[in-house]
């Protein structure tokens, strides 16, 4: 305010200095009101505004709540937006406007034992007070703070435990057919495992999955050391995309505080189904399989955020759907390649009824040699050896063409199957523990050692190490 008591020459002095000042500032990178110019499913185009890509904006609605979008990519001067639901209500030349960026994930302890959706807002009628961020897409990381995967981690179940150890830090994939019992098995290691912390990312999953993974496969004890992120079939491909990204985030929280954290995704297909529809409607070409390049680059940076970093290690399981169980599918295919080690049920063990259905034959955990002993590793190479014989015969002994007799392995494949078989079936809530698991296939293979008559060669050519 100009005052009397002021001199002039005080304001000249100030005009003279900030003259010109506006016109050499640039002009606004973020404008923050845009009109929504067309609408086409759940891409919307808006125009008059600046933001820039990843920018969450509302979009004001007719007789009910904005809507939120995200920017994905711009045409010329239009920008492209992707709809957190249905773009039901909005009207031409609605109104746009930038509310925030959306690289930012809120974290915090109060996470524990909480179901959120995509966009982190809780599911669970209860309110969340978090005072932390972290970023969505993640802090790029130097690969020499990266530790050697080294250490066993207990899943609680039998069969991987033993013959398809997983390490503390270790990418794992679950592949199988619809209904073969990905969601089973992973609600059972979600109980088991001796993690200190698990993030649940349930991604395009049927709604009432969702409710049944939290009221029977988590169960109010294994809720408590839980986060659950679901965003159910229902819901939009940007909700589920966003939904990945932040269970990594948040797993990469607890990570960094010390904990061994457990990154359970069901299902990583879903996320590159959801990843090919976002990036179709910005106008990305198809190019296998109708996915476009983006699942394709995508799949393996988020992957690459689990490991090791300090004392703290996220171990991650992402289930895989092979359609028509083709194992040959372009996202299984980059799945495998980018992981160290793959689960593989079996339709024909399920059918069987014989659960977890793990086909150990096409099973293999890549990290094995490296964090268990050389006398555990005979003993699962026997094992799966007696395993593989018989299933190889399955034919010939199920028809009764084979005869006692003619061959010693198979002899010994059609003995220990029924303890095999037992060893592998383990009922849904019955936990099993690493210690016990490797001293149980040790007690089968030393017994097929010491079975019939001693100077069998292939028994003791078999048996020589593992029984040191
Ligand atoms: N360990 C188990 N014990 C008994 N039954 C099981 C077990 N695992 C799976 N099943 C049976 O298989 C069915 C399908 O299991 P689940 O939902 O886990 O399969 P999925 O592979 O996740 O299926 P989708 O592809 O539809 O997601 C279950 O409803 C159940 O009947
Ligand atoms: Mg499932």
């Amino acid at each position: 305010m100009v005052t009397e008591t002021m001199p002039q020459s005080h304001f000249a002095q100030v005009e003279k200095r900030f003259a010109g000042l506006a016109a050499g500032v640039p002009d606004s990178q973020i404008s923050a009101f845009g009109k929504l110019v067309k609408a086409v499913g759940g891409r919307l185009e808006v125009s008059g505004l600046k933001a820039g890509v990843g920018a969450r904006c509302t979009i004001t609605r007719q007789g009910t709540t904005p809507l939120t979008a995200e920017v994905i990519g711009f045409e010329g001067d239009r920008l492209l937006l992707a709809c957190e639901e249905a773009a039901t209500g909005v009207t031409p030349g609605a109104e746009v406007r930038v509310e925030a960026s959306s690289d930012q994930v809120l974290v915090g302890d109060a996470l524990l034992g909480r179901v959120l959706d995509g966009a982190g807002r809780p599911l669970d009628d209860r309110g969340l007070f978090l005072n932390d961020n972290y970023p969505l897409r993640g802090k790029p990381l130097n690969p020499m703070d990266r530790s050697p995967i080294s250490e066993p981690l207990d899943t609680g179940v039998r069969a991987i435990n033993s013959l398809l150890t997983v390490g503390r830090g270790q990418r794992i994939g679950l592949f199988a057919g619809s209904g073969v019992g990905k969601s089973t098995l992973l609600g059972m290691i979600t109980r088991f495992s001796s993690a200190d912390v698990v993030v649940v990312c349930l991604v395009g999953e049927r709604g009432r999955e969702v409710k049944e993974f939290i009221d029977d496969s988590l169960g109010e004890d294994g809720l408590k050391r839980a986060i659950v992120i679901a965003t159910p079939a229902d819901t939009s491909p940007l909700m589920r995309v966003s939904g990945c990204w932040r269970a990594t985030a948040i797993a990469e929280y607890y990570r960094d505080l010390g904990l061994n954290v457990l990154l359970l995704m069901d299902s990583l297909t879903r996320f590159a189904q959801a990843q090919r529809e976002l990036s179709l409607s910005a106008g990305e070409p198809p190019v296998s399989k109708g996915y476009t390049p983006s699942v394709f680059s995508l799949i393996p940076n988020m992957i690459e955020r689990a490991g090791i970093v300090g004392s703290g290690s996220i171990t991650s399981i992402y289930t895989v759907l092979v359609e028509g169980d083709d194992l040959q599918d372009p996202i299984a295919d980059l799945a495998r390649a980018s992981l160290d080690g793959h689960i593989v049920l079996s339709r024909l063990m399920a059918d069987a009824g014989i659960y977890p259905a793990i086909d150990l034959e096409k099973s293999v955990s890549r990290s094995m040699l490296q964090i268990t002993t050389p006398e555990h590793q005979q003993h699962a190479r026997v094992f799966r050896e007696l395993l593989v014989t018989y299933e190889q015969n399955k034919d010939l002994i199920s028809l009764g063409a084979y005869r006692n007799g003619s061959d010693e392995k198979i002899d010994a494949a059609i003995a220990f199957r029924e303890p095999i078989m037992a060893f592998i079936n383990q009922p849904l809530n019955s936990a099993s523990n690493f210690t016990s698991d490797i001293e149980a296939i040790k007690e089968i293979v030393l017994s097929f050692g010491r079975g019939g008559d001693n100077t069998s060669n292939t028994r003791a050519e078999l048996v020589h190490d593992a029984a040191q």
